[in-house]
């Protein structure tokens, strides 16, 4: 099998290019253009766990379990670049993750949400015009978010819904409540990705993905070259991930406003093994599908109760201060997802948030002082309704 991944530079390509190519012998191809980095940059922060260069990945990789991983460095703004890649590899599997993905970014001002709008759907609609014209076949699992979906105060199904209105019943989209612009550029994607299969025969499933949390994989623990990115500043850092980086520095750990939001969460070793159960389990010909991706439902309140609970058993002493909400969001509220059909492909669940925070910190500790130098990025500045504030 050929599979392309796009994003492979990220927190969540790297490893899966890993993977695909270690554990399942895939032919892989990653693309990237390195924004990520530079885009973290710009915030002022870094991950906390240092990662290479993709050259010295690769080769690391290579050293390590004696098989290649072929990469394409450009951008998916640039469709003769996209073109170029599809004509060239024809992949049997897309696994698209080259977006954007902070919803805080997207809201600092008009240009930063204008840049996540042209990289996310411009670079989508690429792809979609270039596989349509050298891959049509192809499987494309594409990236979005359960923050598709809101909050609604009624049960969330996956992707489409059976409606009775006046006396005549179809089965729709479910309705689509984006809480950024970020999310907003996932909703688009995915009507996008819907029209094309539609029009075109397309084949797609359409993640509405939980947050992920984890600082490794198989592949990643086996070589300090190969760990992917951590990141915890206010907006590349997601909670998880963010508290634990506040526990190990002995900063407070801050829910935002009440803290009773709540989510679904996922493993990045879990996130890996749903993705490969997609892709053995591809859509037919015509159909756009959409899987609600993840294995657990928590509020961020507990989460932090989490954290801070674990933190003291190894000695640290994390204290929770809820801090003003940055972002525009109902603080209590209704919240029951579907997720099924991940486990009617023969998926399960390996790991849980209680399993992983212990190691999450133990991976950490080493890295403190990166931490430290950085850590005037965790406390939001960029806010809902005013921008960034300094
Ligand atoms: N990490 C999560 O918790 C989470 C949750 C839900 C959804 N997602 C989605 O999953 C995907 C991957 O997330 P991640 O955390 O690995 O993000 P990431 O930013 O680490 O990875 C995305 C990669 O794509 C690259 N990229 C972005 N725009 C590009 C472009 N125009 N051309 C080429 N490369 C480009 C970036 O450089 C980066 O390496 C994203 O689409 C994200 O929205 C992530």
């Amino acid at each position: 099998m050929k599979v392309m991944v796009l994003g492979a530079d990220g927190y969540l390509g790297w490893p899966l290019s890993m993977k695909l190519a270690n554990k399942y012998d895939y032919e892989v191809i990653g693309v990237d253009n390195f924004s990520r980095r530079e885009r973290v940059r710009e915030i002022g922060s870094d991950s906390a766990l240092p990662i290479r260069s993709m050259d010295e990945r690769i080769r690391a990789f290579e050293e390590n379990f004696g098989k290649k991983i072929i990469f394409e460095e450009g951008d998916l703004r640039d469709y003769e670049f996209v073109e170029k890649i599809i004509k060239k590899y024809r992949p049997d599997v897309i696994v698209h993750f080259a977006e954007i993905p902070s919803a805080p970014y997207s809201m600092i001002d008009v240009h930063h949400a204008v840049e996540t709008h042209e990289n996310n759907v411009n670079g989508t609609l690429n792809l979609l015009f270039a596989m349509k014209e050298f891959s049509p076949e192809a499987h494309l699992i594409k990236l979005g978010t359960m923050g598709e979906y809101g909050t609604p105060n009624i049960d969330i199904p996956e992707g489409f819904f059976e409606i009775e209105y006046r006396g005549r019943k179809d089965v729709l989209p479910f309705p689509r409540q984006a809480g950024s612009f970020y999310h907003q550029t996932k909703v688009h994607d995915s009507n996008n990705i819907m029209l094309a299969c539609k029009i075109w025969g397309l084949r797609s499933t359409d993640i509405m993905q939980g947050v992920v949390y984890g600082t490794r994989t198989d592949e990643t623990a086996v070589d300090e070259r190969l760990v992917t990115r951590f990141d915890f500043d206010e907006a590349f850092g997601t909670v998880i991930n963010r508290f634990c980086a506040q526990a190990v520095i002995g900063h407070p750990l801050t829910p935002y406003g009440k803290g009773n939001q709540t989510r679904g969460f996922l493993n990045i070793m879990d996130t890996m093994r749903c993705i490969e159960t997609i892709m053995r389990n591809p859509p037919k010909e015509g159909e756009y599908r959409v899987v609600n991706q993840l294995t657990e439902v928590l509020n961020i309140n507990e989460i932090a109760e989490k954290v801070q609970n674990i933190g003291k058993e190894l000695g640290l002493d994390p204290v929770i201060e809820r801090i003003e909400n940055p972002r525009v969001e109902a603080e209590e509220h209704y919240y029951n997802v579907d997720y099924k059909k991940l486990g009617e492909m023969g998926f399960r669940r390996k790991y849980t948030v209680d399993d992983s925070i212990r190691y999450m910190l133990e991976d950490l500790i080493p890295h403190k002082e990166r931490i430290e130098k950085y850590k005037r990025h965790i406390i939001p500045k960029i806010k809902w309704r005013e921008g960034l504030s300094e």
